[in-house]
């Protein structure tokens, strides 16, 4: 029964993949709870896949276990599995219409006819495409065809929804249109979903919590707030948003700490004193601006990218480079070598643990 166990739904703990000698995945813990859109989020070859692919059966992990619902499912085949997995490439069967594609998982598990009939028509209304129903595949747009492998892929009540970069192969547009109808989705019928993509943009606006991956490592599992405002180390820093990373040295000055990089001596909260902080652009004041800031600093401007609403400065300060993402004015022009004042609040730093 649904929700009957206590704990987390879906459990990894110290999950490790090898392929000979190559480890795709080092030991990795993390839970998901019911009801989660839960997103697996890193560069190419970060090991999402790969962590996907372990939780869906398809793959045996080296180490560690997996639990579904109180259950240790690590050697499960996935035909036994409470998941379903819905692929970039969703290929759906050219010769039936929408509605015998999301029939036929239900005709292999033999659900009596009646009920496949409700069924399956509850599942394409839940995709919005019920006017389809008698369409077949190359009579159907892109975007229309994943909407009715979605359905096929949550017409059998999976308790979790395994989706790897199911938005990939589809242009910018309709991308944005299909993550609305996935989340709007995935809130109304309460399915679990665990989403792998490289989309920063589209992990961020669309999941509960996100696990950020790099090099077969999970970095940081936090909420898309947390990542973005709380970044743990600097390759969360850079993955997520645009951030300056500031490294120097912790020093005393006039019985404070600070951390001294190039010019800049900032000021820091003993507690949290470290060599490296972020510091995202858009924390950075330009112009006038910069006065009201705690740090306000002379700088040189470098370059200057007019991104239509927003502008992109670097700046410079010695050595030291920063980038400050600032509102874009009619009037307002930055000329390269021209000197201006910049700062920032000293709370907007995060420290950074590496
Ligand atoms: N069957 C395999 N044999 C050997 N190496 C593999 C195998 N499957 C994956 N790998 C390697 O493991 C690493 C992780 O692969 P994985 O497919 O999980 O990456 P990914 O994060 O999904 O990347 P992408 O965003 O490109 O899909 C890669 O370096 C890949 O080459
Ligand atoms: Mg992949």
């Amino acid at each position: 029964m649904r929700g009957a166990d206590s704990g987390p739904l879906l459990r990894l703990d110290n999950v490790s993949k090898s392929y000979g000698s190559y480890q795709a995945l080092q030991p990795t813990t993390l839970a998901v709870n019911e009801g989660e859109f839960f997103s697996l989020l890193g560069p190419s070859g970060c090991g999402k896949t790969t962590t996907l692919r372990i939780i869906a059966g398809f793959e045996i992990p080296t180490g560690g276990t997996v639990h579904l619902a109180g259950h240790d499912i690590t050697r499960t085949p996935p035909n036994l599995r409470d998941t379903n997995t819905v692929f970039q490439s969703y290929a759906l069967f050219p010769h039936m219409t929408a509605a015998e594609n999301v029939a036929y998982p239900l005709k292999m598990k033999k659900v009596p006819a009646t009920d496949i009939g409700l069924r399956v028509a509850e599942a394409i209304g839940q995709v919005e495409m019920t006017r389809f129903s008698d369409r077949l595949p190359h009579q159907m747009s892109g975007g229309q065809r994943q909407r009715i492998a979605l359905a096929r892929a949550i017409v059998g009540r999976p308790r979790v929804l395994l989706l790897d970069e199911p938005l990939g192969a589809l242009d910018l547009k309709l991308r944005e249109q299909m993550q609305h109808v996935l989340v709007h989705m995935q809130r109304k019928i309460g399915i679990t979903f665990v989403y792998v993509t490289h989309d920063q943009g589209e992990a961020l606006s669309m999941s509960d919590r996100i696990a950020v991956m790099s090099a077969g490592r999970l970095q940081q599992l936090a909420s898309p707030r947390d990542l973005y405002y709380q970044p743990a180390n600097s390759f969360v820093a850079g993955f997520i948003g645009k951030s300056n990373v500031i490294s120097g040295m912790v020093a005393t000055h006039a019985g404070r700490t600070v951390l001294q990089s190039g010019p800049l001596a900032i000021p820091m909260a003993d507690r949290s004193a470290k060599p490296k902080a972020a510091l995202r652009y858009e924390a950075i004041a330009v112009g006038p601006e910069a006065e009201a800031r705690d740090i306000a600093f002379d700088a040189v401007i470098e370059d200057a990218l007019f991104l239509s609403d927003k502008v992109e400065v670097t700046l410079s300060l010695g050595d030291t480079r920063l980038v400050a993402m600032t509102p874009s004015q009619r009037d307002s022009q930055f000329r390269p070598r021209d000197s201006i004042r910049a700062g920032f609040h000293t709370r907007d730093l995060v420290p950074l643990d590496e």
